[in-house]
């Protein structure tokens, strides 16, 4: 089947607010790097060849990753010097792609998860004999990404990345992140320079009478690009409410990952991960958040919709709520944290130092 390019540099691998030390594409969710999901999916859809376009060091990844047989698929990375950008990005990494000029190529963002049929999109590229065929979503706040409005047929009128104006919103549909290029259209790609494939390719390729194909199927999406939705990512794949082969256990309420010690009355629930070697302790509360390995949840502690980080410490009746705790964090007991909350990696909060309050 198709040969695919996996974008993970730039703005989108970054965690942003997270005060975690790991790059994005490698914080585990549901117990393995992110990126492991997205290599899985797109083998279990028949995908066989993955270029990693990426602007870390391959290091970041190889230790993990290797030569990707562990997934079934020949994996390859790309290291850019400088970030190419989006389109640059493809178009530097297709020089390792083997098929031929009307190849499909698939290109998948580095930070969404998707339930999205990978076959399907394909068949549907090659059924629309398109140039390119965009996946597409409905949300209901477009304005972070990019619109793409479509006729009935499925044919992209324009292409809008990040709307300035109201007028600019035409549609609730916008660009998810998952692509099939014709090879030859990405050789057309400017190189050796920063290409935007959302500002620049694409918009050129609609103004030339390039065949460009909107496929909006209705499943799970979710956008990486705040803590909160990775840590909800998570969740979902541990539940199984999206699937993926490399969840490490069965579907269900919690992932408790090996040399994990959770106390006998601890509570675990909305799809919890509790990470290699970490501590949850008596009485304890833990609903749909990521645990990390190492890290100790302290006694009667309750953690909602939170990410812990490696080796990080919660204390006794504290609260965190939608919080990012960094690696190596210490917080102490009876503190109070909730709504994006971010303690910084190492920091060291005492106990009884923090409450929340939104003085509603
Ligand atoms: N290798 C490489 N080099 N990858 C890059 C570079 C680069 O210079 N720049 C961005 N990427 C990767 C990011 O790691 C991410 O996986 C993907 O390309 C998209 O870049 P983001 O920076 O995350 O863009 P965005 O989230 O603002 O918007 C994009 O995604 C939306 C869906 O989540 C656009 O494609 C929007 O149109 C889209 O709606
Ligand atoms: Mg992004």
């Amino acid at each position: 089947m198709a040969e695919a390019i996996l974008l993970v540099g730039g703005q989108g691998t970054r965690l942003r607010p997270v005060t975690v030390n790991t790059p994005k594409p490698m914080v585990p969710a549901a117990g393995v790097p992110f990126l492991a999901h997205q290599i899985a999916r797109a083998a279990a859809a028949g995908v066989t060849h993955i270029v990693m376009a990426t602007c870390y060091l391959a290091e970041v990844f190889e230790p993990y990753f290797g030569d990707g047989s562990a997934f079934g698929v020949t994996l390859e990375y790309v290291v850019e010097e400088e970030p190419l950008g989006t389109g640059g990005a493809i178009r530097n990494a297709a020089q390792r792609l083997t098929g031929g000029p009307d190849a499909p190529v698939l290109v998948f963002n580095g930070d969404i998860l998707t339930g999205l049929d990978i076959a399907g999109l394909v068949e549907s590229h090659q059924a629309a004999e398109a140039d390119v065929s965009l996946h597409l979503v409905r949300v209901e706040d477009p304005r972070a990404f990019g619109l793409v409005p479509t006729d009935a047929q499925g044919r992209v009128l324009a292409f809008i990345e990040k709307p300035q104006t109201p007028e600019d919103i035409v549609t609730d549909q916008i660009n998810a992140g998952c692509y099939v290029f014709r090879r030859r259209v990405i050789d057309a790609i400017p190189a050796g320079r920063a290409v935007s494939v959302e500002r620049e390719t694409f918009p050129g390729l609609l103004a030339s009478g390039a065949t460009l194909h909107g496929v909006t199927e209705d499943t799970y999406w979710l956008d990486l690009g705040k803590p909160e939705s990775f840590v909800q990512a998570s969740a979902d794949l541990v539940r199984g409410i999206v699937s993926s082969p490399a969840v490490p256990g069965p579907r269900g309420e919690a992932l408790v990952l090996p040399g994990a010690e959770v106390a006998e009355d601890a509570k675990l629930s909305g799809g919890t991960v509790v990470g290699v070697g970490a501590r949850i302790k008596a009485g304890a509360i833990v609903q749909g958040s990521i645990v990390l390995e190492g890290a100790t949840i302290g006694a009667d502690t309750i953690v909602n919709a939170s990410l812990i980080g490696a080796r990080a410490s919660v204390g006794t009746r504290t609260v965190l709520d939608g919080a990012v705790i960094g690696d190596g964090a210490v917080v102490g007991a009876d503190n109070e944290l909730r709504a994006g909350a971010r303690v910084w990696c190492e920091a060291e909060l005492p106990s009884g130092s923090v409450r929340f309050s939104s003085d509603q």
